[in-house]
């Protein structure tokens, strides 16, 4: 950004109203290159002579506005005239407006800072940046809002409110760091809807996050007032009680000519569109189009298989992932919520790398933890915190572990030995505030835990699951441990401390929860979760077999015992958020595949695919979010767009295709590849776009044998292991197997 840009900002407090800052200048000369850059506190939109610089929207994205904030450079070379008017139209956002049940989190008000850079064809050069010369208007978008959507009024007098003032702000100004959020699919609605209550409603036929263009001439004065919602009630009547306090109301007034409205600072979560009022013509479906709108990440993980309902998981984990992953990995992206949920981040971020590119997306996320982390090593549960830095926080078991998991899992899917360093004083100091955390050196007791999150095991309509969060967080603990060590060793660091820690980590907590090699949970100090533990969990034992935390001679027995506890349950699981992703990956791990495969294909809840049969089209938070009496979950926590229990596609990729990286040579430098086929799937093919090429896996049943073709790129070393045992090294080049 030029050094001369200033940040200003409206004379007069618009309160939720967008408003506009603005400059106009000459210039004679041939231009050769002119490019814009522009950063806000709030959202901006910028245009120069009246059409919007680039493509990207909500810019400047979401960082620590109070630490830093990104801004975009813009070529305009082909939008300068003679005549010239730079506008920036200013929005709340995240920063002004409602985010975490507050508002005004990162500053009173909205604020902008611009430079246009001139290069002329005879080589000189000239600057236009903002100042207190620029002028503040009045905009159309009278009301705006993240969480309560916008209203947009075409026949607003658009009104001088005098020149701009200097603003202060205190954030580094960084170029863009993520990728870009853009607008992405665009869905013409399939059906309309009129309900038993007599309502009009558009369904999308998709859950989506983004927003309703409309496109039409209506009346002058008369408006378009849209509901939106995910589901729809057991009769079939319009529901949005799960978004809470989140009014995702959004109102268009007509101009009387053809008009053209989309928000242009919020965003909502969707399917369903409530049409609460509509201009005196018939309703079009062509008027309406469902844009998409997400970062821009790169698709490099393609799967199919014979069996539908799998293929349809498989596209709501897809578009779970795409919904939540507006500039920061949200928890959903619909309620009064959307946070940068760590838990729900760390979960899924394997499977977050083989769908898509992720790496600079979590490049800029991680560059915002390692701000928020505490000087005592703490982080905060959701990034940004969007809370006083003076603020308590909670620093959960599995959540905060997102600091050790999320640069260790980017490092494995992408190689980059950088961004591991860069985080590794963050790995570090987490690892360091859990061994600080008392009372005892080796294990983590007491705390403020999530515990299993939304786990089955634990009552109807609970939060915390019934595994004892102690266990989970001395688990974790042991984990943590172990990727900073094998961080540190990438890094060449001497890792022994950490290793002696690890060591005590694991020994202690044999001693309390596997004494005499059986399990056993003591209570726990957690308030809001369980005072006594049950002895034994499902998820216990997927975590203890996931991490490694019993002896050798136990773990057959373990998890025999665990396969023994899910056929006793009906051949249900009951884990939640913990316990879920490493579930199926213990299970084939340690000979019951068949189970494994048992429970993802099961269709009673709680499994993958009762959402699935009951329609999803994206993730649910619950899995009986919608209940098999057709009643909804609880409204206080009821999203049908949350993609943690998507995780499973890790175990999907990596066991049943089985394609997984070698974590001494990742980005698929050198894979091991061990596909395990099951019968009642027929075939299942999956990809990986890596860094390294694309490895491919297809398998498919004739008679009663599989045969497998299997994709390795050039310079790509995988080591094949087929269900036989057989094993062979390939390279580069297509092979076919049959056994
Ligand atoms: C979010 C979760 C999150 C949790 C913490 C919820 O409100 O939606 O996904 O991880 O809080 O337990």
């Amino acid at each position: 950004m030029n050094k001369n840009a200033k940040w200003i900002a409206s004379p007069v407090d618009t309160g939720e109203a967008a408003v506009i800052l603005q400059t106009s200048f000459q210039t004679e000369k041939k231009i050769r290159k002119a490019t814009l850059s522009v950063s806000a506190m709030g959202l901006y939109t910028a245009y120069l002579n009246g059409t919007k610089a680039g493509k990207a929207v909500l810019t400047p994205g979401w960082t620590c506005y109070d630490r830093r904030i990104q801004y975009q450079s813009y070529d305009v070379t082909d939008l300068v005239s003679n005549e010239n008017t730079v506008k920036i139209e200013l929005g709340n956002g995240w920063a002004v407006g409602h985010i975490a049940w507050r508002e005004k989190v990162f500053a009173e008000r909205t604020a902008a800072i611009a430079a246009l850079e001139l290069v002329y064809a005879d080589g000189t050069k000239e600057t236009v940046v903002t100042s207190p010369e620029w002028d503040a208007y009045t905009s159309q978008i009278l009301h705006s809002d993240i969480y309560d959507g916008e209203t947009v009024d075409r026949t607003a007098p658009v009104t001088f409110l005098g020149k701009a003032v200097l603003a202060e702000v205190k954030a580094r100004l960084i170029p863009q760091v993520g990728e870009l959020i853009t607008e992405q699919e665009r869905l013409k609605p399939v059906e309309l809807i009129h309900t038993p209550k007599g309502e009009t409603i558009l369904d999308f036929g998709q859950n989506m996050t983004g927003y309703v263009e409309v496109r039409l001439t209506a009346p002058r004065g008369s408006r378009i007032v849209m509901h939106v919602g995910e589901v729809l009630d057991k009769d079939g009547n319009f529901y949005n009680e799960n978004y809470r306090k989140a009014r995702n109301e959004i109102i268009y007034v007509c101009s009387g000519e053809e008009d053209v409205f989309k928000p242009s600072f919020s965003f909502q979560g969707f399917r369903y569109v409530h049409l609460v009022e509509f201009p005196p013509i018939e309703i079009d479906l062509n008027y309406f189009r469902g844009i998409a709108v997400n970062s821009e990440l790169k698709r490099t993980g393609r799967f199919r298989c014979g069996n539908e309902l799998i293929n349809q998981l498989y596209h709501n984990i897809v578009w779970g992932q795409k919904c939540n992953y507006l500039d920061v990995p949200t928890d959903c992206p619909q309620r009064d919520e959307r946070l940068g949920w760590t838990g729900d981040a760390q979960v899924f971020c394997r499977t977050a790398a083989i769908n898509f590119d992720v790496e600079r997306f979590f490049q800029k996320w991680l560059g915002d933890m390692a701000l928020e982390q505490r000087p005592n090593g703490g982080i905060p549960e959701f990034i940004p915190t969007c809370r006083p830095r003076s603020d308590e926080f909670r620093y959960a078991a599995a959540w905060a572990d997102a600091a050790c998991v999320i640069p260790w899992e980017i490092y494995r899917a992408y190689g980059n030995e950088k961004l591991l360093a860069k985080h590794y004083p963050m790995m570090q100091k987490w690892v360091e505030y859990i061994h600080n955390a008392g009372p005892e050196e080796f294990l983590w007791l007491g705390g403020n835990h999530y515990g299993d999150w939304l786990a089955m095991d634990h009552g109807e309509d609970s939060f915390v699951g019934a595994t004892s969060t102690d266990l989970i967080a001395s688990a974790y603990y042991a984990y943590s441990t172990s990727l900073l060590i094998k961080a540190g060793k990438v890094l060449k660091k001497d890792m022994s401390a950490y290793e002696a820690l690890y060591a005590n980590v694991v020994k202690a907590f044999r001693t309390k929860y596997l004494p005499n090699g059986e399990l056993v949970q003591h209570s726990d100090l957690f308030e809001g979760g369980q005072k006594n533990p049950p002895n034994e969990t499902q998820t216990a034992y997927a975590l203890i077999l996931h991490f490694g935390l019993c002896e050798e001679k136990d773990r057959q027995r373990f998890a025999d015992r665990l396969a023994e506890m899910i056929r006793e349950n009906g051949g249900l699981m009951t884990t939640g958020f913990v316990g879920t992703p490493c579930l199926l990956h213990v299970l084939s791990d340690n000979g019951h595949l068949d189970l494994a495969y048992e429970l993802l294909l099961q269709e009673k809840t709680p499994s993958w695919l009762y959402s699935v049969t009951h329609g999803a089209t994206t993730m649910w938070e619950h899995w009986n979010s919608l209940k098999e009496d057709g009643s909804f979950w609880s409204t206080r926590m009821n999203s049908f767009n949350h993609y943690a229990y998507g995780a499973v596609y890790d175990w999907m990729f990596g066991k049943m295709i089985g394609i997984e990286t070698t974590e001494h040579a990742p980005a698929y430098r050198e894979v091991d590849i061990a596909p395990h086929p099951d019968r009642r799937l027929g075939f299942a093919e999956a990809s990986i776009d890596s860094r390294n090429g694309t490895v491919r896996v297809h398998w498919y049943y004739k008679g009663d044998v599989v045969y497998y073709e299997i994709e390795v790129p050039e310079a790509v070393t995988a080591h094949l292991t087929l269900p036989s045992g057989y094993t062979e090294t390939l390279t580069g080049g297509i092979y076919h197997f049959a056994e």
